[in-house]
């Protein structure tokens, strides 16, 4: 199969929506990384996902709507907070569950009762949701375990003959994963950190909580428990404390010829004196936006990628120290 990556324009979305009405996938940008779409209706065409991606089948995917469509078709109960979540953050980075009416094919959720809808903010985004009509069932455009895709290139790389269409939407501007929060409860959960942060919700309406996986215990999202976001090189991840450490360890390797690269922001990088270094720059939105970026350039031609932990780790920095340490197994 040929895969074409195109602009977004009038004759790219009439394709796009042809191959997603006869049962295949279109990868799309969104502002926190690009996806895999498919007609969440048609349960062969959501199969066939799992099946390129090479992804687990208990790991179920996430919705996407355009901003008029109606939710209400899909999902049974919204609770009052997620409506005022809804208005604070969407469309944007944030995905929510909630129970499902199981109008969609059970295959989107793998049998669950919940259904994950995510409304994205970029314009290319609602562009093609629009044009298409229908809820698309997407995860991320990666080959399953390795590093998000945050451009057209990206996806190409990974998934290059194995899917017909991507459409080029540039760089995503948020760079990890959207926050996925549980709205079945009484109080919003957090099941996985983003850009949309605990401290934003408990700002909204009052209480949010986080979901830590205790012993034994059936995972309540179940892309949590597998190994993600991994480069094809070796990675290390060093604590701020032990900087120093990784400096070391960064002369050991070079010595010994191993192709090495160190992954660190701004700070860290201007104290240091390591010749190769990844940057993800000085905030905490340029770290999120570089990260996956800086992963891929850096698999390209290291041996093994060195990285130091920021020295912040709250707010965003939550979400970018759980994709680093998931990458640094
Ligand atoms: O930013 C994003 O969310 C990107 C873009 C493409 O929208 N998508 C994405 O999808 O990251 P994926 O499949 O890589 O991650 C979806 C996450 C997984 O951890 C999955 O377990 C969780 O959402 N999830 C999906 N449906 C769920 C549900 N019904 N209940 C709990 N977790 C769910
Ligand atoms: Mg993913």
């Amino acid at each position: 199969m040929v895969t074409q990556i195109l602009p977004i324009d009038e004759n790219s979305l009439a394709l796009a929506k042809e191959i997603i009405l006869n049962g295949g996938v279109v990868a799309f940008p969104t502002e926190t990384v690009y996806g895999l779409a498919a007609n969440a209706y048609d349960g062969k065409a959501v199969e066939s996902i799992f099946k390129i991606k090479g992804r687990p089948n208990d790991n179920p995917l996430i919705v996407h709507l355009h901003r008029d469509y109606d939710i209400s078709s899909l999902v049974s109960a919204q609770p009052q907070y997620s409506k005022l979540l809804a208005e604070a953050f969407l469309p944007g980075p944030l995905t929510m569950v909630y129970k499902s009416k199981k109008s969609v094919s059970s295959a989107v959720s793998c049998g669950m009762d919940t259904l994950a809808v995510r409304i994205p903010s970029h314009s290319g985004a609602q562009k093609f949701l629009k044009y298409v009509n229908l809820p698309l069932a997407a995860p991320s455009a990666n080959v399953s375990k390795h590093v998000s895709p945050v451009s057209a290139e990206h996806v190409f790389d990974d998934l290059n003959g194995k899917i017909p269409l991507i459409l080029d939407g540039g760089k995503c501007s948020g760079g990890i994963e959207s926050t996925v929060l549980d709205c079945t409860g009484n109080v919003p959960c957090i099941l996985r950190s983003g850009l949309v942060t605990r401290e934003m919700v408990a700002a909204v309406v009052g209480e949010c909580d986080e979901y830590v996986m205790k012993d034994g215990e059936r995972v309540r999202s179940p892309g949590m428990k597998y190994k993600h976001y991994s480069p094809r090189c070796q990675t290390v991840l060093f604590d701020y404390n032990d900087r120093e450490k990784a400096y070391a360890l960064y002369r050991e390797k070079q010595n010994k010829g191993v192709r090495v690269a160190l992954l660190c922001d701004s700070q860290v990088a201007r104290g240091c004196d390591c010749s190769c270094i990844l940057n993800l720059g000085e905030t905490e939105r340029e770290i999120a936006c570089n990260l996956y970026d800086k992963l891929r350039e850096g698999e390209t031609f290291a041996d093994i990628i060195i990285a130091v932990a920021p020295l912040k780790q709250d707010g965003i920095m939550v979400g970018v120290m759980n994709r680093l340490r998931k990458a640094c197994g």
